[in-house]
């Protein structure tokens, strides 16, 4: 696993495009084991740079409309992310899907948060999904990032219970609240390699 010379663990970059309170929960974290080496976004005014910017982390913008298709924003957002020498990568609300060749750079390092119980509910409104379906649990996902969107190996899910007088704000702030818990303790795992892939399931690795 990369370290630099400052010896500061798990070198972990973060694709954010917008608020970036989970990006903030990283930043904040006093785990040991990683930290956040950089941030990159597809969106140049996303509040992520901004808190990227007060944490002294670096960041970097690739805009979507710079490139002529999926491919090579891809590439371009690999090679940003790559710029941090990134051992894992952290997709923490980017709303742009990536093409394949992103798991063929970072083949089991990239690891994405969603705010559902995949399989049900993919897709960019994961929340209000939920909420229109009837659901009455949801949750939050984290999983390991493949070729298809919101369909990797997961790693960890918590459940919520959707309330009757909930919309979609009020939802999704409850599942932030786990979002945050989650996502910081998974890193840390992560970081300490204790995740092996095994077709779709996550195992701990025996010597973790
Ligand atoms: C989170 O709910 C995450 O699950 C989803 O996008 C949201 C990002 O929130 N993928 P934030 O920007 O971290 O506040």
């Amino acid at each position: 696993m990369a370290q630099d010379s400052s010896d500061i663990g798990a070198r972990i970059v973060v694709l954010a495009s917008g608020s970036g309170s989970n990006l903030q929960v990283l930043l904040d974290a006093v785990e040991s084991g990683w930290s956040v080496a950089g941030v990159v976004s597809d969106q140049p005014d996303a509040r992520a740079l901004r808190r990227a910017a007060a944490a002294e982390v670096p960041s970097r913008v690739v805009e979507w409309g710079d490139h002529a298709d999926r491919n090579e924003f891809t590439d371009a957002i690999c090679a940003a992310a790559g710029e941090f020498d990134p051992d894992y990568i952290v997709l923490a609300g980017f709303m742009r899907v990536l093409g394949p060749s992103a798991v063929v750079q970072f083949p089991d390092r990239i690891i994405n948060i969603h705010p559902s119980l995949l399989p049900a509910f993919p897709g960019a409104h994961g929340v209000r999904d939920a909420l229109a379906y009837g659901a009455k649990v949801t949750g939050v996902t984290l999983h390991f990032v493949d070729e298809h969107l919101d369909h990797g190996p997961i790693i960890a899910q918590e459940a919520l219970a959707v309330m009757p007088g909930d919309d979609e704000a009020a939802l999704h702030s409850r599942i932030q609240v786990i979002e945050h818990r989650l996502l910081p303790e998974v890193v840390t795992r992560l970081a300490a390699g204790e995740f092996e892939i095994s077709g779709r399931k996550v195992k701990r690795r025996v010597n973790a």
